[in-house]
This record gives C-alpha cells, sequence and structure tokens, in this order.
C-alpha cells in the first residue's frame, strides 16, 4: 500500500478480468467522474505511435466511494476491464523466462501459481490503477494550487533541453510530442531514434524528469517518511524504473560545498534559494522551491532480436524472439505514471501537513 493518510492499493492482472484501484482516505466534496480518470488514463493508454499496439478502450468505471461527481469520504474503487487480450505468447514462453523480465522471479517467488499471461502484476498495465488514484490525488492537490508536470528529457542517446514552468502552453508543449518531449528538435531527434531501432527489433531506455510547483514548505515526516524517501519508495512501484535523482542528483558528487549549497535569498518577502540543487528537499522536507527529480527507465525487456534464457522445463539452454505486441520505450508510457505516482505521495503528505496546520493557531495562539 502507498501512503499513510492517502492510501492506495493496486488490484488486477494484465490477462485477468481488469485492474483497477482502492483509495482509502481521501476527503469528501472533490470533484471526480469517469469522464475525467478516463481522460487521466487516456495518456497512458496504448496505440498511440511509439508505444504498444494492444489496442484498449480502458473505461474506468467508478464502483465506490464517487456520488454525483463528487468524493464522498467512503473507499473509491475504480475498475477497468481489459478487452484486448492475446495469451498466445505468454503459453508459448511459459518455460523460457524473458531476459531482463519478471517472468523468472515470478516463478520462483509464487513457485509457479502465478498468473503469467501478459506478464500478470508485472505488466505496465498495472500502472492504470496508479493513473486513476493520480487523478484523484491531483483534485486535492488543486485546493493548494500545486501542479505536477513530468515529461521526457532523454530517449537513448537523445538529451533534451527542457526549462520547465507552470503554464498550460508548458503542459501543451509537453502533450503535442508524440514523445512526451517539450524539447521539439529534440523530439525530433527522439522519433527518429525509435523509428530506427524498432526496426532493429530493438528498445530503448529514457528518462522521465517531473517539476512540482507551489508546494508549501514543510511537507514531509522524517527521519522515516522523508519526502524524497516516500517518493523513491512508491515510484519504484512503476515497473521498469531503476533509478532515482532528485535536484542535481549523481552530477552532486563531483561538486564542492560551495558550488552544490543552494544559498538562500529572499524574494518579495519569501525565503527562497538562489539555486535548486536540492531539487526542492532539506532534510527530507519540502522547502517551498519546485520539487525537481528524475527516473531513468531501461529499455523495454521483450525485443524481436533473439536473446539467450533457459528452458526451465529440460534444464537446456534456449533462445526467446518476442513477439506480441510491447512498447520499444517505456518510458514515453510511464511519463503519466510518474506524475499520478507523484501526485499520490504529495496527496499523502499534503492531508499530513494540512493536520498540523490546522492545529497550529490553536496551539500557538496568536503568535
Ligand atoms: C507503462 C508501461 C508499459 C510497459 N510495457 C512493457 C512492454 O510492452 N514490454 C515489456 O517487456 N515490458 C514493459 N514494461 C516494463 C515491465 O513491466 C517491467 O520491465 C517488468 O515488470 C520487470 O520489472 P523491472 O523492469 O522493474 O525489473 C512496461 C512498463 C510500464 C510502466
Amino acid at each position: 500500500m502507498m501512503g499513510k493518510l492517502f492510501r492506495v492499493s493496486l488490484f488486477g492482472e494484465s490477462h485477468g478480468r481488469g485492474v483497477g484501484v482502492l483509495i482509502e482516505g481521501c476527503p469528501p466534496g472533490l470533484r471526480i467522474d469517469e469522464e475525467y480518470i478516463a481522460r487521466e488514463l487516456s495518456r497512458r493508454r496504448p496505440g498511440a505511435r511509439y508505444t504498444s499496439p494492444r489496442r484498449e478502450e480502458d473505461r474506468p468505471e467508478i464502483l465506490s466511494g464517487v456520488f454525483r461527481g463528487h468524493t464522498t469520504g467512503a473507499p473509491i474503487v475504480v475498475f477497468v476491464a481489459n478487452r484486448d487480450v492475446d495469451s498466445s505468447f505468454y503459453e508459448e514462453i511459459r518455460h523460457t523466462p524473458r531476459p531482463g523480465h519478471a517472468d523468472y522471479t515470478a516463478r520462483v517467488k509464487y513457485w509457479g501459481f502465478n498468473d503469467y499471461r501478459g506478464g500478470g502484476i508485472f505488466s505496465g498495465r498495472i500502472t492504470a490503477g496508479l493513473v486513476a488514484a493520480g487523478a484523484v490525488a491531483k483534485r486535492l492537490l488543486e485546493t493548494h494550487g500545486v501542479s505536477v508536470y513530468s515529461y521526457i528529457t532523454r530517449i537513448g542517446p537523445v538529451k533534451a533541453r527542457v526549462k520547465p514552468r507552470d503554464s498550460e502552453e508548458f503542459r501543451r508543449s509537453i502533450e503535442r510530442s508524440p514523445v512526451r518531449c517539450p524539447d521539439p528538435d529534440a523530439s525530433r531527434l527522439m522519433e527518429e531514434q525509435l523509428r530506427k531501432t524498432m526496426k532493429e527489433g530493438d528498445s530503448l531506455g529514457g528518462v522521465v524528469e517531473t517539476t512540482v510547483f507551489n508546494l508549501p514548505p514543510g511537507l514531509g515526516d522524517p527521519p522515516i517518511d522523508t519526502l524524497d524517501g516516500d517518493l523513491a519508495k512508491a515510484l519504484f512501484a512503476i515497473p521498469g524504473l531503476k533509478a532515482v535523482e532528485f535536484g542535481a542528483g549523481f552530477r552532486l558528487a563531483s561538486m564542492r560545498g560551495s558550488e552544490a549549497n543552494d544559498p538562500w535569498v529572499l524574494k518579495d518577502g519569501r525565503v527562497l534559494t538562489e539555486t535548486n540543487n536540492a531539487g526542492g528537499i532539506n532534510g527530507g522536507i519540502s522547502n517551498g522551491m519546485p520539487l525537481v527529480f528524475r527516473v531513468a527507465f531501461k529499455p523495454t525487456s521483450t525485443i524481436r532480436k533473439p536473446q539467450r534464457t533457459v528452458n526451465l522445463r529440460t534444464g537446456q539452454p534456449a533462445v526467446i524472439v518476442g513477439r506480441g505486441r510491447h512498447d520499444p520505450c517505456i518510458a514515453i508510457r510511464a511519463v503519466p505514471v510518474v506524475e499520478a505516482v507523484t501526485s499520490i505521495v504529495l496527496a499523502d503528505h499534503l492531508l499530513r501537513w494540512a493536520s498540523w496546520e490546522t492545529l497550529r493557531s490553536k496551539i500557538l495562539g496568536d503568535v
């Protein structure tokens, strides 16, 4: 489960009846309907260029917790049925685990009882529930003007130059790009790389950056539930995600303190920092600057190029060739998922922060 006050659990498998999410602890009165959740889900859906050709309508059904277009305060369940299911490839590879995928570890952990069709719970499809919960979390964040933007900054060898801004225009520049990269030149080069790689039957990795604007200072519960720690843990629920760095991240290791430290400055009566190498977090607590982090996605493991594996039934070496419907670059479809997971964690911490804030004047009086 993710979260302490805003709690999210996932269920479902890739080729079972469907996937979905249970959200507990969401306050009443937030404006939510199936259309709104469907819109968010459509950003994650396969079928676009450079994503898996699996066609899923992704019609969310809200089974509880929403009445007449508003959350009721009761647990919310959103269910998304699976329709376009073809398990033939997975029957073929049942005993020859794909290198890089979870076929082998799932078989070991679940003694072979796991639903292996379509990757079961290890399919990217499981992230539909996260996107649905993220849609609800975003409504909560809107109450404090917090906005979350995720976008691609790298695919394979192509790096983008992005200057994030808190504006609808910036949001549109992400959505306009078929690879969700707001730098149009890099976006074109990324498309080229993807076309070439797909022709070769291979796949590419990528980096998704996230910037959050208007996050109040004070979110995060150290020493254990630090804001960066909770974000990192939740982000690692996204399959294929392999690294997280906040602010200047790994670059900090080669900097001096005098370069890395973000000087405190006063701007319009607010205490801010001049630079943002910390990515908006000090000591596990938001500091009022934009929250900035990057996550790396590995290249999709299911590829058409032949790869070595073993046949677990015969104990003999084997070769596997990917078939079926797969994303050439997970990172592209993961963009709305990263945005959703960020929103879920921030909604949880906003609720925790707000519970203290409401008591502040009662405890301190009018000081
Ligand atoms: C949105 C999304 C779509 C994905 N699509 C595929 C895919 O088409 N083929 C594939 O092999 N892996 C895909 N993955 C990644 C696998 O689910 C993941 O690599 C696998 O569960 C093993 O987990 P790990 O890579 O974190 O170790 C996708 C992941 C996400 C988030």
